[in-house]
């Protein structure tokens, strides 16, 4: 009976409060601002679109107006078409400071017709060097497609058209730091990185080409803003609790067997199976589970 108590005493806490976009003709004005590029990085169409440009003198790039401690957050990408060689997308969460904690999603170019990489991290405490790679089943540049970001304090899922590609799991009990208390802003930005994107330096911008662009489109976050140091989703302000079932998502069977799917077809670079690059042993989070 005392318990029973407990729990109805202790339940608004876990009444959340979301920030939703709304799914359609969602203001990207309203949750972004432009803050590099001089002009290359435009939001069009009424909010509806947004397109970053990178040409020899600069690139580009934009940021969240929040910043976020845990959510679930989808974005539709279009990456640079034709020869984009050399050009690094970026579409990330981090925190700020000198150990800050950052989720990354980065998309490095090719030649036509040559696979893109999917190239993910996970820096927790300033530590980073998780590096997992991917090809896409799909051509990238063609069309918008969507990528998310699960975060919550028990995983970090990185998705793609619902896909799930990499989990990252918390392993606090293992000694391994997890992002769980340090706000993070949305940055994304397009610039030259022709010294290591593509092929590993050997392949070149082809200025000829520029300007190169990537849209974005139909931003969605279900997510606990954080603002002067508190959480939306502490307060009880909304009763609708059903709608942080993310708050806790966990891989179904069916997710898993998707995740192994792009993991055994799709993944070309794992750190956690880097032998060599780890002589010491693989880190802790790869072996322990
Ligand atoms: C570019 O294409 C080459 C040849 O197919 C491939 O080895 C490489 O992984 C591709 N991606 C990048 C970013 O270099
Ligand atoms: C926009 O995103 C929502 C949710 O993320 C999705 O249900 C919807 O189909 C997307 N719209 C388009 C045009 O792709």
């Amino acid at each position: 009976m005392a318990s029973y108590t407990t729990t109805l005493i202790l339940l608004p806490i876990f009444l959340l409060s979301f920030v939703v976009a709304p799914a359609s003709a969602a203001d990207l004005n309203q949750d972004f601002d432009i803050t590099w590029g001089d002009g290359r990085a435009k939001i069009l169409n009424n909010g509806e679109l947004l397109t970053l440009s990178l040409d020899k003198a600069s690139g580009s790039g934009f940021q969240s107006k929040h910043e976020y401690l845990f959510g679930k957050i989808d974005m539709q990408l279009k990456l640079v078409p034709g020869n984009s060689a050399g050009t690094v997308t970026a579409y990330y969460l981090s925190s700020k400071g000198s150990t800050w904690d950052e989720i990354d999603f980065e998309f490095l170019g090719n030649l036509s017709g040559d696979p893109y990489i999917l190239h993910t991290n996970v820096f927790s405490q300033g530590k980073g060097n998780r590096e997992q790679q991917f090809y896409l089943w799909f051509d990238p540049t063609a069309d918008f497609h969507t990528y998310s970001i699960l975060w919550n304090s028990q995983r970090i899922i990185f998705s793609v058209d619902g896909t799930p590609i990499r989990e990252f799991k918390n392993q606090e009990s293992n000694g391994v730091p997890f992002p769980k208390s340090q706000p993070m802003r949305i940055y994304s930005s397009l610039w030259n990185a022709d010294d290591w994107a593509t092929r590993g330096g050997l392949v070149k911008t082809d200025w000829s080409q520029a300007p190169f662009t990537a849209s974005y489109r139909n931003f969605s976050a279900e997510a606990c803003v954080w603002t002067s140091g508190a959480s939306s989703c502490s307060s009880a302000t909304s009763s609708n609790a059903n709608n942080g079932a993310w708050l806790s998502q966990d891989l179904d069977s069916t997710s898993q067997d998707r995740l192994k799917w792009v993991q055994t077809n799709y993944m070309i670079y794992n750190y956690c199976a880097d032998t060599k690059r780890f002589p010491q042993g693989l880190p802790v989070e790869c072996t322990a589970s």
